[in-house]
């Protein structure tokens, strides 16, 4: 993906050609599944792909990392301005790498640290401005599916199609549960869904940004749903 690019003098030619550029939104709670989704829709589409939630870890990874206070907002803010980042997306099982200055870190924001230090970030005004334009970045032809929390009602207003991707707090809980056991690694499935509904209170009742539904967003219940069936059916809303 280019990240340098030289728009002139004219910037607001660059500006009126960007926002022609159509783009999709899937917002939602943790777990209902919008990252698969959107990786594979975008690859259905042939479209760009940006995970919202991975650029705030990506900022608590940074400040671990170069031993940042995460209260340092200078310095974060500095971080957000320089860093280049870049998705990597296959299309057969949804897998995303993120790659950082040409180092792959997909792996080390994956971490209970980098979530707890993104959802601190998250609530932050000025670093959710920084992280604005950083995002609008991402809107390039021939398109863009951009998924996360405020995708739609903030950052993507004008969308052409914004979906609100829900499932309920048990399913989102087993699917996490059967996730991890995948991996090997054993887990309460109460705790899981203790975790799930605390993660949902904060994003849905904090000031700024909180999660919720777009006014012209379609919502989409996946508890009952395979991904191949969500996919198929935002498809259709994409086409029609
Ligand atoms: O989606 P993910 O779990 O990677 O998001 C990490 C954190 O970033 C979450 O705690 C979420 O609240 C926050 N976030 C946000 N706005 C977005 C995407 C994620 O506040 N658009």
């Amino acid at each position: 993906m280019p990240r340098n690019w030289d728009f002139g003098s004219d910037k607001r030619l660059f500006q009126m050609s960007r926002e022609t550029v159509p783009v999709i939104t899937i917002d939602g709670p943790a777990g209902s599944g919008k990252g698969t989704i959107a990786v594979k829709l975008a690859s259905l589409l042939g479209y760009h792909y940006l995970g919202s939630g991975t650029l705030y870890r990506v900022l608590a990874w940074f400040s671990l990392h170069h031993q940042v206070e995460a209260d340092d907002l200078e310095s974060v803010l500095g971080m957000c301005e320089t860093m280049q980042i870049r998705f990597e997306t296959f299309g057969e099982d949804g897998e995303v790498r993120v790659w950082i200055d040409g180092q792959d870190i997909s792996d080390r924001l994956r971490t209970e640290e980098c979530a707890l230090g993104a959802s601190r970030l998250a609530m932050c005004q000025p670093v959710r401005e920084a992280l604005l334009e950083k995002q609008h970045g991402f809107r390039m032809a021939p398109g863009l599916v951009a998924e996360g929390r405020d995708m739609g009602t903030v950052v993507f207003p004008d969308a052409r199609l914004k979906i609100y991707l829900t499932a309920s707090a048990m399913e989102r809980a087993q699917r996490r549960h059967k996730q991890l056991r995948k991996q090997g690694i054993s887990a309460s499935l109460d705790d899981l869904l203790a975790e799930i509904e605390a993660r949902d209170a904060r994003d849905k009742e904090r000031a700024i940004s909180p999660l919720r539904p777009a006014d012209d967003a379609v919502r989409v219940d996946s508890t009952n749903l395979t991904i191949a069936q969500v996919v198929q059916h935002v498809a259709a809303l994409v086409n029609n």
